[in-house]
């Protein structure tokens, strides 16, 4: 059975990977782990540390103390906040990273880390962007997760460390919101609608964008882990696709359930900008071939389950 340390477990995605995980390894084999400790209780029905990942002893400690042999690294600041505080970063990003490649070598560990459609830029072709092509981002974020996969290959093929990762689209979810990223309006879209019926959209009309539902985004990063290692060509880069839309076409998505719901435009130029130069959809063929990815939700039923969950949660 695997021994797996979670870091970042507070975040948009740790928060139920964590969760995920514990279901397959059991609750006492999946160490939860956040800067904070004020976090969700129910990341505490397992066991839980207060891990910063800039801080190597307590990681080596914490590493030890349950003998580790996994770890899923989810500790990133993401792209918009990014642009107000590049140098930290690339601290947290890269500097968090290489902490955890040197753990992984030294202690023989596993180690997933996600990259994203920011490690593609404006000279990237937007359409059916292919597993291996131009990568020249404009955002630090982009820097940080370029240098990542290829941090990430280097301790592979150096070292033998067992890396892996995927490229994550925009990931919708209904637990924890996302934080300073550039696809956050499509969660924020969801909870307007069931709150307010109104929401105030920072991209544009034409704005396509790559998006999955968080359990996807979960299934791949599971799965990715679970696959057999003979047959990963690519390791730490997989892109990974579910589906790819704009902002017109997630609020008439919307409007099939909630008929009044109504979306105004307020641009935001940083996020804008940034939007405009990730690919439109990605080509996920090396995935589906290399460990057979498949994901499960399209627009039309995530936002039937976005709608559902959230009307619960957010009566109460
Ligand atoms: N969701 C991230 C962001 O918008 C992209 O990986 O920054």
């Amino acid at each position: 059975m695997k021994k797996i340390l979670v870091m970042g477990s507070a975040g948009q995605i740790g928060s139920e990977l964590v969760l995920a995980l514990r279901k397959i390894y059991g609750e006492n084999n999946v160490v939860a782990s956040d800067i904070r400790a004020d976090v969700n209780p129910q990341l505490k029905n397992g066991p839980f540390e207060v891990l910063d990942i800039l801080d190597v002893p307590k990681i080596t400690a914490v590493v030890k103390k349950y003998e580790i042999d996994t770890i899923y690294n989810l500790v990133a600041l993401l792209s918009a906040v990014g642009e107000q505080k590049p140098k930290l970063s690339w601290d947290i990003n890269i500097g968090g990273l290489v902490n955890l490649l040197e753990i992984a070598r030294e202690h023989k560990l596993s180690l997933f880390t996600p990259s994203s459609i920011g490690a593609f830029g404006p000279s990237t072709p937007k359409k059916n962007t292919p597993q291996n092509t131009v990568q020249r981002p404009n955002t630090i974020y982009g820097v940080t997760k370029v240098s990542g996969e290829l941090l990430c290959d280097y301790y592979f093929k150096r070292f033998g460390v067992d890396t892996r990762g995927v490229r994550y689209p925009g990931i919708i979810s209904n637990v924890t919101l996302p934080g300073g990223g550039t696809t956050d309006y499509a969660v924020e879209i969801y909870y307007k609608a069931i709150q307010d019926k109104r929401f105030i959209c920072n991209l544009k009309a034409g704005t396509f964008l790559d998006m999955m539902y968080m359990p996807d985004a979960i299934k791949a990063a599971i799965d990715i882990m679970e696959a057999d290692p003979t047959k990963l060509i690519h390791r730490n880069c997989f892109n990974v696709a579910a589906m790819s839309f704009d902002p017109e076409m997630i609020a008439n998505e919307i409007k099939k359930h909630i008929p009044e719901f109504e979306m105004k435009y307020e641009i935001d130029e940083i996020r804008q900008n940034i939007a405009n130069s990730w690919p439109d959809n990605m080509d996920d063929s090396a995935a589906k071939s290399e460990w057979n990815w498949k994901p499960q939700y399209n627009l039309a039923s995530m936002t039937e389950d976005m709608l559902k969950v959230l009307s619960v949660k957010l009566q109460k």
